[in-house]
């Protein structure tokens, strides 16, 4: 077992001591431990069948695995945390399910049968509850995941595929640590366009994004802006997650997002934050935001942030271009985007009310 967080490392991970950043504990970071167990089932002639927990270990594959040629694959992102030492909450897991449904059938994969989704990320997170960490700003990060394992070259849609349920301790998403992030906008890449696979969550479009996040790092920046395909005029995604935008103050002050127009990835944490900003009474709008006027400093926009389940609401300190344009919007979160941040790590741990079918506990 390699990269495995062994229960001791994880008792030593939720002790004080280790998680003061200013006595240079080793971070969880995101995604480099793994959990004692996986779930996994399998899809053959036609039915999911052998749903079971298992070690974590490598798995055999064929090298003609259809998966490592065509990239029939698809994942999830969700998160359990911690309400106290006995109670762990695993939120959206219904709404992960859906999502998960839509993207196999976008990419041509069997759905899952009804209950398999949420059962297994229920029994995972069951098994192993002690390594779900505690201290600040950590939680266990799920990950469900789908690819297609049939040994063929032909090009045609698996006939087999493997789903599997992992489990990583995590802490901060960004490699630096930094809880507010640079966002790099350029236009030789594009994420997404209509009609592709944008609103879907394969690992393709992953892959695709992985040269623009190079070069965004190369720049000093954590992470790239999206523009439309077409204009290259309106924002889309941070990297991957969704954006935010405040325009005006006080109690004229309006939260923006782009619309769910085909190429956007509809994040739980960007509908979670929607509900939190409407219970706020802030006024929410969908529509597109221009990055003219997020760059103009006399404009009306104050405030920006990505969300997504990995990083929650990740405040934007610096927005730069390719064409050497730069807006800095403050080096502490504004006032709209804190309150956001304090809502939604209250309501995952639980010290907020949940809308019906949100936490399984
Ligand atoms: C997110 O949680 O924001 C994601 O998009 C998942 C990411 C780690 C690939």
């Amino acid at each position: 077992r390699r990269n495995v967080l062994k229960m001791s490392q994880t008792e030593e991970a939720r002790t004080p001591e280790t998680t003061e950043p200013e006595h240079g504990e080793r971070r969880l970071g995101f995604g480099a431990l793994f959990s004692r167990h996986v779930i996994s089932a399998r899809y053959a002639d036609g039915v999911w069948s052998g749903t079971e927990l298992l070690d974590f270990d490598d798995l055999r594959m064929s090298p003609a695995a259809m998966v490592m040629h065509y990239g029939q694959a698809i994942f999830e992102g969700l998160k359990a945390f911690r309400a106290d030492q006995r109670t762990v909450l695993i939120f959206r897991a219904a709404d992960c399910a859906t999502r998960f449904d839509r993207s196999a059938t976008r990419m041509g994969m069997p759905p899952l049968p009804p209950g398999l989704f949420v059962d297994a990320v229920t029994r995972l997170i069951s098994a192993d509850a002690a390594e779900v960490p505690s201290s600040p700003g950590s939680a266990i990060y799920i990950r469900p995941v789908m690819f297609a394992d049939e040994p063929s070259l032909a090009v045609r849609p698996s006939t087999e595929f493997r789903f599997l349920v992992l489990a990583s301790p995590v802490d901060s998403f960004f490699a630096s640590g930094r809880t507010m992030i640079d966002a790099y906008a350029q236009r030789s890449h594009i994420r997404a366009a209509l009609g592709g696979t944008g609103d879907v969550k394969c690992a393709g479009n992953y892959a695709g994004a992985m040269a623009a996040k190079t070069e965004a790092m190369s720049r000093g920046c954590d992470e790239v802006l999206w523009l439309d395909a077409v204009e290259h005029r309106f924002l889309e995604e941070f990297g991957a997650m969704n954006c935010f935008v405040v325009q005006g103050s006080g109690a004229s002050a309006e939260l923006i997002t782009p619309p769910l127009t085909g190429t956007i990835l509809p994040g739980h944490t960007r509908a979670t934050v929607i509900n939190l900003a409407q219970r706020r009474g802030i006024a929410v709008r969908e529509a597109p935001i221009a990055l003219d006027e997020v760059l103009d400093p006399d404009g009306m926009i104050s405030e920006v942030f990505a969300c997504g389940t990995a990083a929650g609401v990740a405040p934007v300190r610096t927005i730069v271009t390719d064409a050497g344009r730069t807006r800095t919007f403050g080096h502490r979160p504004g006032p709209i985007t804190a309150g956001l941040a304090a809502d939604y790590t209250a309501l995952v741990h639980g010290a907020l009310a949940a809308e019906p079918d949100w936490i399984i506990r």
